[in-house]
């Protein structure tokens, strides 16, 4: 989007303003299928889970990953308009709920739906087969996530030397183990992570096969990063590898589907927002906007995401402080951005941040989140 464009958006809907063009939701699904043909992309939705861009995701043939019954209905809303045999049809072949860790109620409500379930440990497992017994299960791997800007094994993923025996547990007590999936962390650019998951779920897979029980199904989870800066590996480098190691490791009968949310949505969106105020502390000028970490940069604290900050004003720069502008001193998005000597009324703006920040956002101190406003739609 252009600075005018920009400017103009701010003027007619006011500020804080997130604005998601549409056009790039497209483009980054189109290219994700383009370098990763043989992958299903199911959408994360919790990277930004707006009405709008699940909509747009479904109408151009994206999958999706849910982790919450919201999310769930979310998807549902663009379906339920179908006969029960087309609804049924989507929620089996285009949903997996991919959080192991769920609440019976949720279970319960799940059941009728036969959605694809992850899990990782043994109660989720009774869970399963005493509140929804006609999922389709794919079990969760524990994988390096070195490097990767946000760190997921910590909580999920059961270790790998406990794989076999969970498959093994599922189809003694009458479930069906579909699938396994790994998540190499969020913002992955240690492609080694993938290589490796790659090659532990390739091993699991063999030893489940000898033990008589035949997976179909590997999910490669999110990670895929977005080009937040020149210095992030396109995903034609990543996509190569990962074609090459996919088609040396498994059989070409195997189905291989993918959770990216990141890299759909992180670059389609720019947040406006105004300075509200201003101080020099410390011999440097701090800048105080409508828009902060509890709001549109909740990613600075969640997500450990950086968002530059830029003018619409040429001219020297120097090191500012920009704070949000809430009460709290946690409610800082930046001690080191360079910007020129700005006034109060100005506009900023930050670009790439469409991924985990409106989903994020709070009401704290009274503040609303940003309005959201959709271009090319
Ligand atoms: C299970 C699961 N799948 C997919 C994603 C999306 O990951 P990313 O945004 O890195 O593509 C996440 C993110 O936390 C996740 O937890």
């Amino acid at each position: 989007m252009t600075q005018d464009q920009l400017k103009a958006i701010a003027a007619e809907h006011g500020t804080p303003v997130f604005i998601v063009d549409h056009e790039f939701i497209r483009q980054n699904y189109l290219s994700f299928k383009e370098h990763l043909p043989k992958v299903q992309a199911y959408y994360a939705v919790k990277a930004n889970p707006a009405p709008e861009i699940v909509h747009t995701l479904y109408k151009v043939g994206a999958s999706f990953d849910v982790a919450s019954m919201p999310e769930f209905m979310l998807v549902y809303e663009n379906i339920k308009h179908l006969p029960a045999k087309e609804q049924q049809d989507f929620i089996w072949d285009k949903i997996i709920y991919a959080n192991t860790i769920k609440p019976i109620e949720t279970l319960k409500a799940l059941d009728r739906y036969k959605p694809l379930v992850t899990y990782d440990n043994i109660e989720e497992l009774k869970k399963i087969q005493q509140h929804a017994p006609h999922s389709g299960l794919v079990l969760r791997l524990k994988v390096p996530n070195t490097g990767s800007m946000v760190e997921l094994s910590s909580k999920f993923g059961c270790p790998p030397g406990e794989a076999v025996d969970l498959i093994d547990e599922a189809f003694k007590v009458g479930l069906d183990v579909e699938g396994l999936s790994f998540h190499v962390g969020s913002q992955c650019t240690n492609f080694e992570n993938y290589i490796q998951a790659l090659n532990l779920s390739a091993n699991i897979m063999k030893e489940s096969k000898d033990r008589g029980h035949e997976i179909k199904i590997l999910d490669i989870g999110g990670g895929f990063p977005a080009a937040y800066d020149k210095n992030v590996k396109p995903i034609k480098t990543l996509a190569r590898k990962l074609n090459a190691e996919i088609n040396r490791l498994f059989p070409k009968e195997i189905q291989i589907l993918a959770e990216p949310g990141r890299y759909i949505v992180a670059t389609a969106a720019v947040a406006v927002s105004k300075i509200v105020g201003k101080a020099v502390r410390d011999e440097k000028t701090c800048y105080y906007i409508n828009d902060g970490v509890y709001h549109t940069y909740s990613g600075v604290i969640f997500d450990h995401c950086k968002y530059p900050l830029k003018s619409f004003r040429e001219g020297p720069t120097q090191i500012c402080s920009v704070f949000g502008p809430t009460c709290d001193a946690l409610d800082t998005i930046s001690l080191a951005e360079e910007l020129p000597d700005l006034e109060i009324g100005e506009l900023l703006y930050s670009e790439n941040i469409g991924a985990y920040s409106a989903a994020s956002s709070t009401f704290f101190n009274g503040f609303p989140p940003a309005k959201v406003v959709h271009v090319n739609v």
